[in-house]
């Protein structure tokens, strides 16, 4: 896909390809996820869980280990495709199991181990796999560092340096390097599989801040966690996963750090 064609805020284009189209015009940034199953053998990672958002919500996706966070993320990223169900996004029904198909309606997904690679620079590990071209496939360099750039300024992104090696980042830095990645195709939906996993307190809030900020802007974020603080700072609703069952669906207003262990663990 040529860069400057990577679509934003374009479903209308999925008018025009024929698509099903089911919401009106004000559905920008509404998810829909229904009735998702996904078993590996004889584990089932997602059992029937259905759930819906908006780009005005960051919303916490909880559980312990196993309870099938990832794999639903990876389910509305299309990085995986489920046994059954379906994922809505703007009224546009997702072609699941195509991260390209995800993409192009303006959803991006951040995975837990960042998908980097440690001996390439910030500027490489920024553009891997999507590197704008020119008609002729020379590599725009130029445009690239201006985006570059341009989105971390934007956002605010504790990124040192565009030619620095990723493997001489912090932990941190690292995060934001992943979470930049996503950033440059001005996702509308943002998922993220524990982006403060393995981080200090003072990176951990820096991402957090960086989360709020996009949230403000207008991303609709997923946030995977499994940390009571991590939900209290940053999501207003918190969905419970257990064994690959959704259990809860809430506020988070009123909730304490011991009620969403309790809620997540399932130890009541
Ligand atoms: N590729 C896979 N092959 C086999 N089992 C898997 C695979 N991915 C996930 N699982 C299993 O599915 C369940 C849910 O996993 P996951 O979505 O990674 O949970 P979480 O992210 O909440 O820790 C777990 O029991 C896990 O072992
Ligand atoms: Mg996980």
């Amino acid at each position: 896909m040529m860069w400057q064609n990577i679509p934003y805020r374009s479903k209308w284009r999925s008018v025009a390809k024929g698509v099903h189209v089911t919401a009106a015009k004000d559905a920008l940034g509404h998810l829909i996820v229904r009735n998702l199953v996904k078993s590996y053998q004889t584990t089932v990672a997602l059992d029937n869980v259905s759930l819906e958002t908006d780009s005005s919500e960051v919303v916490a996706i909880a559980g312990g280990n196993g309870a099938g966070k990832s794999t639903m993320l990876k389910v509305i990223s299309g990085t995986i495709a489920p046994d059954s169900g379906f994922v809505e996004f703007e009224g546009c029904r997702l072609q699941l199991g195509h991260v390209s198909d995800a993409r192009s309606h303006g959803i991006a997904m951040v995975f837990q181990d960042g998908a980097l690679c440690a001996d390439a620079s910030v500027f490489e590990n920024l553009f891997l796999g999507a590197e704008p071209v020119t008609p002729l496939g020379f590599l725009r360099l130029g445009r690239m560092r201006q985006l570059a750039m341009e989105m971390i300024e934007r956002y605010q992104l504790p990124i040192p340096r565009l030619d620095a090696q990723v493997k001489d980042l912090s932990g941190g830095q690292q995060k934001a390097v992943a979470l930049g990645r996503a950033l440059l195709y001005k996702p509308r939906l943002l998922l993220l599989d524990e982006p403060t996993s393995a981080l200090g307190v003072r990176e951990q809030n820096t991402i957090i801040t960086n989360l709020l900020t996009l949230s403000e802007q207008g991303v609709g974020i997923l946030l995977c966690t499994h940390s009571p603080d991590e939900i209290l700072a940053a999501a207003k609703r918190v969905v419970v996963l257990r064994r690959g069952r959704l259990m809860t669906d809430a506020s988070v207003d009123g909730l304490s750090r011991s009620d969403l262990a309790v809620m997540m663990s399932g130890n009541a």
